[in-house]
């Protein structure tokens, strides 16, 4: 192994890739990992040297402060690649302030600015051949924050690992989703850490979504905590509802994500003039909805999933089966995202980063 110094940043190089035995076309969302990954401990008071290293192990005390509290903050991006080998970020301004306003929640230190975007520019030129081009490729870029602190006492860490660890990626869902709606579990609530990408939102979720799947539901849509009568966000997406011409989706708060493909989708509805609401929507409305025939989609958005469209919810034992709508929403959005992230049309908003 090399090691040399670039930007602040220590950068070992491996000499041996494992990119050759990878299948591009049979991935596995999240299975496959680069050659590199960044870290960079907090210590002291202050965050140390950033590293570049090859992907590799980790040794971890049993007690630290993570496996104990789930002191743990995430992020999901996407890098793509162009037709002339250009790589691009999708916002990903939004994901650095969202991960320091998740850390804030958590009582972790923030990371610094430059350090987070040199350390996605090393990385991501280290591991360029990773990201294929075309419609359907990307590179899921997985930042995420642990506390490191070798101690069991029930307060914030002193000290913490910040990483960002790379795998290439085609479709999350390559069907259309199924998904309950939720009447006795929530994914957070009032006052809660919903709105932050917090580690253990997420595991909170697996056993009623491992109820639901027993069930041939591959998702819930959560409800808000104190009714169970508004319908806020899937687990791994935010969601929208169309309702004849106009789309409708929930404002955020505590409880709910503030999404990037979230706030994306709401710009270009605004852009392509449809009507948009962004209201409480009622599990009552929707039902009703789809018995006199106005519910013409429901689709999630969100890093992963991109734009994902739900073919069925069920709610008190009841299905609701939603038809397939001719020139639907949600592969224009869908359509529309993925050419601003490949490069493809013209970004008037400013979303690319180029790498
Ligand atoms: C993402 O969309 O990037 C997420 O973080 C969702 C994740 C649970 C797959």
């Amino acid at each position: 192994m090399l090691s040399t110094k670039t930007n602040e940043i220590v950068v070992v190089k491996t000499e041996t890739s494992k990119i050759e035995g990878i299948d591009f076309n049979n991935l596995t969302f999240g299975r496959t990992f680069t050659d590199y990954m960044f870290y960079c401990d907090f210590e002291n008071g202050e965050w140390q040297q950033p590293t570049v290293a090859p992907y590799q192990p980790m040794t971890i005390e049993p007690s630290a402060r993570v496996f104990h509290y789930g002191q743990a903050v995430f992020e999901g991006m996407k890098a793509y690649k162009d037709d002339n080998e250009k790589v691009f970020l999708f916002r990903p301004k939004e994901n650095f302030k969202r991960i320091n306003k998740s850390a804030a929640r958590l009582a972790m230190p923030e990371f610094p600015e430059d350090y987070f975007f040199n350390g996605l520019q090393t990385l991501l030129n280290l591991d360029s051949a990773w990201i294929k081009p075309g419609i359907g490729n990307s590179l899921y870029v997985r930042p995420f924050v642990i506390a490191t602190e070798p101690a069991i006492s029930a307060s914030p860490a002193a000290s913490y690992r910040f990483m960002i660890i790379c795998s290439p990626a085609k479709a999350y869902y390559t069907e259309p989703v199924r998904v309950l709606f939720a009447e006795k579990y929530s994914r957070s609530a009032d006052g809660g850490v919903g709105f932050a990408k917090a580690a253990g939102n997420y595991a909170a979720q697996f056993y009623p979504t491992s109820l639901a799947q027993k069930k041939g539901f591959q998702q819930i849509i959560w409800t808000d905590a104190s009714t169970h009568d508004y319908l806020e966000e899937a687990g791994t997406m935010n969601i929208f509802f169309r309702i004849n011409d106009k789309l409708v989706t929930a404002p955020n708060n505590d409880r709910i994500l503030d999404g990037i493909t979230r706030k994306s989708v709401i710009q270009l509805a605004n852009d392509n003039n449809i009507d948009i609401e962004v209201r409480r929507v009622s599990v009552n409305e929707i039902k009703e909805a789809s018995r006199n025939g106005s519910l013409k989609e429901i689709f999630g958005a969100g890093t992963a999933a991109v734009i994902s469209p739900i073919s069925a919810f069920e709610h008190s034992e009841e299905v609701f089966e939603i038809p397939t709508t001719k020139d639907s929403y949600a592969s224009l959005f869908k359509t529309q995202l993925l050419n601003i992230q490949h490069n493809l049309t013209d970004d008037k908003h400013n979303w690319r980063y180029e790498i």
